[in-house]
């Protein structure tokens, strides 16, 4: 009898599973910057959904331009006019809750996080972040760590020189290093010098008074805050004149290319060197906790939401369910250089770095990144830019100290 049954019982719960998938048709537009050397990490994603939903035809609509300065002023324009992507990428938090939350042009989605039981499948903190009294904005997709030092240890070696531990030990080595030649750190790009300032606000301030900047309980115009700038300014000094005409790849492929010696950057640099360059961790390249930060790790969180007015929501509803699953993260986060942001994912296809980040994940003391939208609001973070602007005009730390927390005032930081 039980034989009978099983087949009938396997063919019913085969069926069961394939129907969602036929039934679904129609488009999704997937929104997001992670265009080019970027992709493979959503491209593999992308395959996934093509496979379980094969009749959705899927735009892979990407804005070119690392940290989404430039996709964040074309989601803006969209937003604004009517026209959502029917699905965009976000960081987890104030980037997403402080502009489209407040402004009513997000879906709640605590109803799919019920129905997909992943109330207790993210760690507590995350939850928080995306969260508001109001719901759940969006699905975390990975954790990245911003407060990373990369090099290649061949050329360490080369040099005989060790990762500083510390910007004092950095400042040490630097000026050997230029008269070899080589660069000893190289930035790209305007955000990617807001990307080094983070890490060494956390290296000046410690993990407690970094936090306090961010809840207003520590002035920017604190002796200790004005210090950042003053170490920032010693650190630009050795850094290469060309920054602003090079993306975060062109500044990684420096380091990669033994041009420069270091690079401050989020491990989406460890996505791109294993995954793109095919670079092995531990041996093409080598990294460490941003000087005078380890112990801490500065973390950000990408992630997905579900506009009002999407046109194709049951198919961005399919989607977000990949994004969270075990299944869709343990897809996404190898490639991407970002470890899952679920609790229960399996680390066997994770490389030597991811598997060191999952560590300290776990044992670290944790902050969240400036840049990447977790400690501070949008409106804060988009004028951080006019900040530095006026720093790198003036390499005047008070300038630049008072003009922070100007801003701060004005956009009501912290509240
Ligand atoms: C970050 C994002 C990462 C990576 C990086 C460089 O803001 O969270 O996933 O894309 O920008 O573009």
């Amino acid at each position: 009898m039980v034989k009978r049954w099983l087949p009938w019982t396997l063919a019913v719960v085969l069926l069961g599973a394939a129907i969602p998938a036929l039934a679904q048709t129609g488009r999704l537009e997937i929104f997001s910057w992670w265009a080019g050397d970027e992709g493979p990490a959503l491209e593999a994603l992308i395959r996934r959904y093509n496979q379980l939903y094969p009749q959705v035809t899927v735009e892979n609509a990407t804005v070119t331009g690392g940290a989404g300065v430039v996709a964040k002023a074309v989601l803006k324009t969209r937003m604004l006019g009517g026209e959502p992507p029917d699905s965009f990428q976000v960081h987890a938090g104030q980037e997403l809750i402080g502009t489209w939350v407040v402004a009513n042009r997000m879906e709640d989605l605590t109803f799919l996080f019920r129905q997909e039981g992943w109330m207790d499948k993210f760690p507590p903190a995350l939850l928080e972040q995306i969260s508001t009294p109001q719901g759940i904005w969006s699905v975390p997709v990975n954790i990245h760590r911003s407060n990373v030092m990369w090099y290649r240890p061949e050329k360490l070696r080369e040099w005989g020189v060790q990762p500083p531990r510390t910007w004092d030990d950095f400042l040490r080595i630097a000026p050997d290093l230029a008269r070899r030649g080589v660069t000893p750190l190289v930035l790209g790009e305007s955000w990617t010098v807001q990307h080094l300032w983070e890490s060494v606000a956390l290296a000046v301030l410690g993990p407690d008074d970094y936090l306090r900047l961010w809840n207003r309980k520590l002035s920017f115009t604190d002796a200790k805050a004005v210090a950042v700038w003053q170490l920032f300014d010693r650190i630009l000094a050795h850094t290469n004149r060309d920054a602003a005409g090079l993306s975060w790849q062109h500044a990684v492929d420096r380091v990669v290319q033994g041009e420069a010696a270091f690079n401050v950057m989020g491990d989406w640099a460890a996505g791109y060197m294993a995954t793109t360059l095919r670079l092995v961790p531990g041996q093409g390249f080598g990294w460490a906790a941003a000087p005078g930060t380890s112990g801490v790790f500065m973390w950000l969180s990408d992630s997905f939401g579900l506009p009002q007015g999407a046109r194709n929501r049951p198919n961005v509803i399919n989607w977000l369910r990949l994004l969270g699953s075990r299944e869709g993260q343990d897809i996404f986060n190898p490639l991407k250089g970002s470890i899952a942001a679920r609790l229960d994912s399996d680390l066997g296809p994770y490389n030597a770095y991811l598997r060191s980040a999952a560590n300290d994940w776990r044992t670290n003391r944790i902050v969240g990144s400036l840049v990447h939208g977790t400690v501070a609001k949008e409106a804060f973070m988009s004028e951080f830019a006019t900040v530095m602007g006026i720093f790198l005009t003036s390499r005047n730390p008070r300038a630049a100290a008072s003009a922070a927390q100007a801003i701060a005032d004005q956009v009501g930081l912290g509240r």
